[in-house]
C-alpha cells in the first residue's frame, strides 16, 4: 500500500503580506503572496490597517493556495501559521484563521517561528545547505548570525544590538527621500552609482555582534549637511555608498562568524537577502574564502508563506504541535 502523504497549509501575517502555501511531504505546491500598498503613504507599515488588509486577504489567498496546489481541504494533516515575530494584530488574524480551521477539520496546528522560517526557506529548493551552516538572517526586525545545527537546533551566536538592517536600509531611503519599503528602492538606485563616491564610519561592536542606529544617524546629519538638491543630484552615488557601508558591516561579521565557527557552508536569509550588492558581495567573498554559499530565490527571501510550510514539514516529522489554546508573540526570539 503506498504511503500517506503528509499535507499541510501554512499561513504568514507577520507584517504587511498575508500568505498562504500548501506544502506535501516537504515539497512546496503552491506559495500565494498579497501585498499591502496601504502603508506606501505613510512611509511605514501602519499595524492597525496590516491587521484588517489581512482580514480582508486571508479567505481569497488561502482558498487561492488550496486551488493551485490541487488540494481539497480535507486532504489537509495540519494547518501551520506564523506565532511571531511580527505585528500582534497582524499575527492574531493567521493564527485564529488557523485555529478556526485546523479545529474545524479536527487536525493539528504547528506554530512556526518567523526567524526559523526565513532560515529554512534554504530546503525550498536546490542546492540545500547540510547542517550544519552558518545562516546570516537580515529582516526588517532581525539582524542575526544563527548557526543551524538542525531545523529545529539554531544557536544564535550575534546579532544586533539596536536596530535592524532591514530598518536602516529604509531609515536610508527615507532620508533620500525615496519611498517605503526602502530597501529595494536603494537597491535599484545603487545599481547605477560608486559605492566609493561618500565614505560613512563603520562601528566597532564587540564579538559577533552588529550595531546600525550610529549609522543611521550618520546617513541622516550626511543628508542634512549636503541638502535636498545635493542628494537628489547624487542619488545614485549616495545610495551605493550608504548600500556598500551596509554589505561591508554585515560581510565583516559574518566573515568572523565562519572562521570562528570553521564553517564553509554560509547561508543569508530575510528580506534584506533580496539585496543584489549583498548578493554579488557574498558571491565574490565565496571564491575568497571558499565558501559553499546559499542565497535563497528572490520569491523566498522576502516574506512569504512557503518558508512556514517548509518550517512546518520538520516540526510535523518531529510531531511537535500546538496547542489550541496557544497566542502568538509578537517579540519572540529564535529561542522561544
Ligand atoms: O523579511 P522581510 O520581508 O520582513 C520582515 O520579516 O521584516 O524584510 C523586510 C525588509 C525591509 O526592511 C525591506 O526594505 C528589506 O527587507 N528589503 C531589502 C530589499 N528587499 C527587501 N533591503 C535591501 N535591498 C533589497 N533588495
Ligand atoms: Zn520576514
Amino acid at each position: 500500500m503506498e504511503d500517506k502523504k503528509v499535507t499541510i497549509l501554512a499561513i504568514e501575517s507577520s507584517c504587511d503580506e498575508t500568505s498562504a502555501s500548501v506544502i506535501v511531504d516537504g515539497i512546496v505546491k503552491s506559495n500565494v503572496i498579497a501585498g499591502q500598498d496601504v502603508h506606501s503613504k505613510y512611509g511605514g507599515v501602519v499595524p492597525e490597517y496590516a491587521s484588517r488588509a489581512h482580514q480582508l486577504h486571508i479567505v481569497p489567498v488561502v482558498s487561492e493556495a488550496l486551488k493551485n496546489a490541487g488540494i481539497n481541504q480535507t486532504d489537509l494533516n495540519a494547518i501551520a501559521y506564523t506565532k511571531g515575530p511580527g505585528l500582534l494584530g497582524a499575527l492574531l488574524v493567521g493564527h485564529s484563521f488557523a485555529k478556526g480551521m485546523a479545529m474545524g477539520l479536527g487536525i493539528p496546528l504547528i506554530a512556526v517561528n518567523h526567524m526559523q522560517a526565513h532560515i529554512l526557506a534554504h530546503f525550498i529548493e536546490e542546492p540545500k545547505p547540510t547542517f550544519p551552516f552558518l545562516c546570516l538572517t537580515v529582516s526588517g526586525g532581525h539582524t542575526q548570525l544563527v548557526w543551524v545545527k538542525s531545523a529545529t537546533e539554531l544557536e544564535i551566536v550575534g546579532e544586533t544590538t539596536d536596530d535592524a538592517v532591514g530598518e536602516a536600509f529604509d531609515k536610508a531611503a527615507k532620508i533620500v527621500g525615496l519611498g517605503y519599503p526602502g530597501g529595494p528602492l536603494v537597491d535599484k538606485y545603487a545599481k547605477q552609482g560608486n559605492p566609493k563616491a561618500f565614505k560613512f564610519p563603520i562601528p566597532e561592536v564587540g564579538e559577533f555582534n552588529y550595531s546600525f542606529s550610529g549609522i543611521k544617524t550618520a546617513f541622516l546629519y550626511f543628508a542634512k549637511e549636503k541638502g535636498a538638491a545635493f542628494l537628489q543630484e547624487n542619488l545614485a552615488d549616495v545610495c551605493a555608498s550608504m548600500q556598500y557601508t551596509l554589505i561591508e558591516m554585515l560581510m565583516k561579521k559574518l566573515i568572523k562568524a565562519a572562521k570562528h565557527l570553521g564553517t564553509t557552508q554560509v547561508a543569508i536569509a530575510g528580506g534584506v537577502s533580496a539585496n543584489s550588492g549583498l548578493r554579488a558581495r557574498l558571491a565574490l567573498e565565496a571564491e575568497k574564502q571558499g565558501w559553499q554559499v546559499f542565497i535563497p530565490a528572490f520569491e523566498y527571501c522576502t516574506d512569504n508563506a512557503a518558508m512556514v510550510a517548509m518550517t512546518a514539514h520538520f516540526l510535523y516529522e518531529e510531531g511537535q504541535f500546538a496547542s489550541l489554546s496557544e497566542s502568538p508573540m509578537p517579540r519572540l526570539s529564535l529561542k522561544d
